[in-house]
């Protein structure tokens, strides 16, 4: 079973075709960061006059990379939402057009999902049920009990940034260029993490929440400070991504302590994160606990994972291609799909 997935929801352009949720057979990705660095961060107008402009082409060239025709593709797969309004509705309207056109199939994936399904991509052994999931990416982190395809369950999530908007943020006081979070990963591979003791916050003792804007606040406080005027701005860059990894690794751990998973994974843009990689795999070999990465490509938003996602769970995220809608407040709940 070929699916076509399509995933626009903020601003990459991407595209990919799946055999059985599984083999990625091609996954196309045309970045707009030239387009929006000039202005620091994503201008939403500008990513969705971006994704007009390209899906067609991104559709073209995965088919042609798969080296398969339309016809032959067994139903399109499209993310809905969590996301920008402008950019969902491109991808929504083509795909909806496309399975229309062609008879075929239409199911309607939320964001999150895609992330979850991420590491099932181009392997044969993908996570057993019931899984962990640490979802860290620019708009969302989040905890995430995975029972089944479609039972899943968010148990810990952040009161204010996601972990992305805190590099970035952060990259930005640093004078790092868009998009900040591998700039200062990089940046963090030449400092020292004990530099500088930048506070862990925790919102609540007995919670599995986050917490990052006090974080990024006392960043830039201690950088206008005169101790903070002078520091290597690697050694800020270390010590503030060793805090981020703490907190997400304190978590991690209690949550997998409270419940009773056979593995736990990693997805979202902020898994790519060298350090956070580093200490998640040191903390499961110590632990001894089934872990799973998905490659940097399937990290970072990507239709592959929007089309995987899709076929575990198509069942009941089969939608009408003449009634779908795109929902930039897409609930995580699965009930709330249909
Ligand atoms: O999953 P993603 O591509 O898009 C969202 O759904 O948000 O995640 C993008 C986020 C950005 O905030 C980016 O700075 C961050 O992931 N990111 C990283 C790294 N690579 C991407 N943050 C820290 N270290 C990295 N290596
Ligand atoms: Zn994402």
């Amino acid at each position: 079973m070929v699916l076509l997935g399509i995933e626009t929801s903020c601003d990459d352009t991407a595209t990919a075709l799946v055999a059985d949720g599984r083999d990625v057979l091609a996954s196309v990705s045309t970045n707009q960061d030239a387009f929006h660095a000039k202005y620091g961060g994503i201008v939403p107008e500008i990513a969705s006059r971006r994704h007009v402009a390209l899906l067609s082409a991104a559709v073209e060239d995965a088919l042609g990379r798969a080296n398969l025709a339309l016809p032959q593709i067994n139903g399109v797969a499209v993310t809905r939402g969590p996301g920008l309004i402008g950019s969902l509705v491109v991808g929504v309207a083509s795909a909806k057009a496309l399975a229309f056109a062609l008879g075929k199939p239409l199911y309607g994936v939320n964001h999150l999902h895609g992330h979850i399904f991420a590491p099932f991509l181009d392997r044969s052994d993908p996570p057993p049920y019931p899984f962990l999931a640490l979802l860290v990416s620019g708009g969302h982190s989040q905890l995430v009990a995975v029972e089944s395809a479609t039972g899943m369950r968010i148990i810990g999530r952040t009161h204010d940034d996601a972990a992305g908007e805190a590099f970035d943020k952060t990259a930005r006081l640093l004078g790092l260029p868009y998009p900040g979070g591998p700039e200062l990963d990089r940046l963090a591979q030449r400092g020292n993490p004990r530099a500088h003791a930048f506070p862990r916050h925790r919102p609540a003792a007995d919670s599995l929440d986050l917490s990052f804007s006090g974080l990024k606040t006392s960043v830039r406080y201690f950088l206008e400070s005169p101790a903070g005027r002078d520091a290597k701005h690697e050694d800020v860059a270390a010590s503030f991504q060793a805090a981020v990894v703490d907190v997400l690794m304190a978590r991690l751990h209690a949550a997998y302590k409270r419940g009773n998973y056979r593995a736990v994974i990693l997805s979202g843009g902020v898994a790519a994160n060298s350090a956070l990689q580093t200490a998640f795999r040191t903390w499961s070999d110590r632990n001894d606990v089934t872990v799973f990465i998905p490659p940097p490509q399937y990290c970072t938003d990507n239709a592959a994972m929007v089309a995987a996602a899709a076929y575990h769970q198509r069942d009941v995220a089969r939608v009408d291609p003449l009634t779908l809608s795109a929902d930039p407040n897409l609930p995580f709940e699965f009930a709330s799909l249909a």
